[in-house]
């Protein structure tokens, strides 16, 4: 078996109504790697996360999920191993209470009621929220809902954490509590971004998309010097990290 636990080679997507939204994409991401996937608008991150999480299944090439091929039949098993976080916690919380949204995950692999609180506490405990618990998740700040959104995919304890744009539409205090957050994290992680300074904190692995093709897979540091690059990609390095 590969010591790579995420393996894409030569994979491609098609949305069902045509749209080519990845190509020929190939990388390898080892245990515990922590990688930027970056690009504007409509390059493909998205849909390259959702292929990792078991989500959509390849067009073309192999998708292999920690030694799992992503085939119709093995969907299932990846979506269990793959932590999605949305890039919109609406999406991902919908019971009455924090409680329960964090429990639903480990309520549906069949856990025992006090396997299930237990889940529940550390979750809620890794992210801060405990103290949120009995809340209704649409009463809470665009902050707090991201942290229990995390805290509903880490208690289905995933092999890998998949974050979309996880400091979109937070304010400068909940966008750093989130990025201190994660940085605690030791789980193999992607995490894409708009948010160049994150990556830079969090990453020392950057994947650039651009219009569904891979154009550069390397150290964060090098990505952001390459300002070529990034002008072609519509990317702007944060004035902190230009190069002098
Ligand atoms: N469900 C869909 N059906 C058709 N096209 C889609 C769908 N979702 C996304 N796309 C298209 O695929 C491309 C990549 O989208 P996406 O992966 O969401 O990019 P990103 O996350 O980088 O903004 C875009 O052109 C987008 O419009
Ligand atoms: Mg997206």
């Amino acid at each position: 078996m590969s010591h790579h636990y995420l393996h894409f080679e030569h994979v491609g997507y098609r949305y069902p109504n045509g749209h080519e939204a990845l190509r020929d994409a190939t990388f390898h991401i080892t245990h515990g790697e922590k990688t930027a996937l970056m690009g504007m608008n409509g390059a493909g991150k998205s849909t390259l996360l959702l292929l990792l999480a078991g989500l959509l299944l390849p067009t073309t090439g192999e998708a292999v999920v920690g030694g799992v091929r992503s085939t119709r039949r093995t969907l299932a098993t990846i979506r269990r191993s793959a932590g999605m976080v949305f890039q919109n916690p609406d999406n991902q919380l919908f019971m009455p209470t924090v409680e329960e949204d964090v429990a639903f995950g480990p309520a549906n692999m069949r856990l025992t009621p006090a396997e299930i609180e237990h889940r529940v506490t550390e979750a809620l405990e890794a992210v801060g929220a405990l103290h949120l618990r009995k809340q209704a998740p649409y009463h809470l700040s665009g902050g707090q809902k991201r942290s229990v959104a995390i805290a509903t995919v880490l208690a289905m304890e995933p092999s890998v954490l998949l974050l979309d744009e996880p400091t979109s539409n937070l304010d400068p205090r909940a966008r750093r509590q989130t990025i201190e957050l994660l940085r605690r994290f030791d789980h193999t992680m992607l995490l894409a971004t708009h948010d160049m300074e994150m990556a830079y904190e969090l990453c020392p692995r950057t994947i650039v998309l651009h219009d569904g093709n891979i154009v550069a897979d390397d150290r964060t540091q090098a990505i952001f010097r390459d300002t070529a690059l990034l002008d072609a990609c519509g990317l702007e390095a944060p004035a902190s990290l230009r190069p002098q």
